[in-house]
């Protein structure tokens, strides 16, 4: 009989947001006129922006026709894709960056995933708690970790609690670690980093030789002007950094896929004997293997983001998610409820009322308000008593949530 890999057999039950989606279904079984709100996970509710709808009906037209049709694209991403996004996103905020070290994607989901190919199985490993919960639930995949304990942590990972007391961002830990996996703006918690945050991570990584796995899938919703969009705005961070970036959240891309991930020709790591190789060529290597492209529809709608209209678009777009996230916090606030985030990230991150656990939290609201959020411990130990509400839905749906859950939960 074939083996398994059993370090599946490792991992805590199933992934936090089908095991919400299951409780909600069950739930929904049994009380099929319940009004459910869902603000659990982070998927957009609102149209794609008509410049990329534009931009993918033309290339559809054009893959319909002899002379313009496409077969196989670079497993990169097209070149004139790239060079818009190296161009728009970093080197108009000084970031050297070049088109070539811009590898498009399905998905920052898949490439955060994916990314660990490429590194050996050795490398100790820290993560954030709470956390975005695919960096562990991969390494444990890889092989990288021992069990899970009682809290929920697994073996072997470096855990860096943020709180309230650390405004959310970790502590540069005094320990040596080898890949450090960072998310700002921060999925779950709302939280930012500074440019003096992100600095003192970049020295720790070039003292240390280790390497941040920076994702950026949040960047577009950071609006207050002195907060790094991206890890290459520290100086030093192509010596010591991937950054993972999506067209998900700021162009409505969650059912179309469309993601990027940077990787600088001047980033190394060193072989099991110690030599120092590049990792750019690695990943050229991995994605022109195991990866044959984004379609060139989608990519054409992704290059739409970067048109006049396409900016314009998208920009109403976020700011129509932030006036839901203000709506959110105000509401939550004047009930007397703790909220963090929802400034610079379309998550606020909630202290549930009355000291409930994030789960118990959960199923009140679920069962007596038929609203869905994310419970703080689904993301890690230290999200316990914490419960993460997405500003992604319409504003109705926002609206209506809020006015549910502040006539049942009031902190006096
Ligand atoms: C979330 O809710 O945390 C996100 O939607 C998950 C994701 O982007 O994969």
């Amino acid at each position: 009989m074939a083996t398994i890999n059993d370090n599946y057999l490792k991992l805590k039950a199933g992934y936090l947001f089908p095991e919400i989606a299951r409780r909600v279904n069950a739930f929904a079984q049994i009380n099929p006129d319940a009004q459910i709100i869902r603000l659990g996970i982070g998927d957009v509710t609102e149209p794609l922006p008509e410049a990329c709808r534009t931009a993918m009906i033309k290339a559809v037209e054009e893959m319909g026709n002899r002379e313009t049709f496409k077969g196989y694209g670079p497993e990169q991403g097209y070149a004139w894709l790239r060079e818009k996004i190296a161009q728009h996103d970093f080197q108009a905020r000084g970031c050297d960056i070049d088109a070539s070290e811009i590898f498009i994607s399905d998905g920052s989901k898949c490439d955060c995933g994916n990314i660990l190919d490429i590194f050996g199985n050795n490398n100790t490993i820290a993560v954030t708690d709470p956390v975005y919960p695919v960096y562990v639930d991969t390494n444990v995949m890889a092989g990288h970790t021992g069990d899970v304990n009682e809290k929920g942590e697994y073996g072997g990972l470096v855990y860096l609690p943020i709180s309230a007391d650390n405004n959310f961002t970790a502590q540069i830990p005094s320990q040596k670690v080898d890949l450090i996996y960072l998310c700002f703006p921060n999925n779950p918690t709302g939280a930012t980093a500074s440019k003096e945050h992100l600095q003192a991570w970049v020295e720790y990584a070039k003292a240390n030789g280790s390497i941040i796995l920076f994702d950026a899938a949040y960047e577009a919703f950071i609006s207050d002007a002195s907060i790094p969009h991206s890890i290459y705005e520290i100086p030093g961070a192509r010596d010591c950094a991937i950054e993972f970036r999506s067209f998900s959240k700021n162009a409505g891309f969650t059912g179309t896929r469309c993601a990027l991930t940077v990787v600088p020709k001047t980033l190394t790591g060193k072989t099991a004997d110690g030599s120092k190789v590049e990792i750019w060529p690695l990943w050229n290597r991995r994605q022109s293997t195991k990866f044959n492209g984004v379609s060139y529809i989608v990519q054409r709608g992704a290059e739409a983001v970067y048109s006049e209209e396409g900016k314009a678009q998208t920009k109403a777009l976020i700011n129509f998610y932030m006036e839901n996230a203000k709506i959110i916090c105000d509401k939550l606030t004047q009930a007397g409820i703790s909220v963090y985030g929802g400034v610079n990230a379309p998550y606020v991150w909630v202290k549930t009322p009355n000291n409930l656990s994030s789960w118990d939290f959960f199923d009140k609201l679920l069962n007596t308000c038929n609203v869905v959020g994310t419970p703080g411990s689904g993301f890690g130990a230290a999200g316990e008593g914490y419960f993460r509400i997405s500003a992604f839905n319409s504003r109705a749906n926002v609206e209506e949530a809020m006015k549910r859950i502040t006539e049942r939960f009031t902190v006096a």
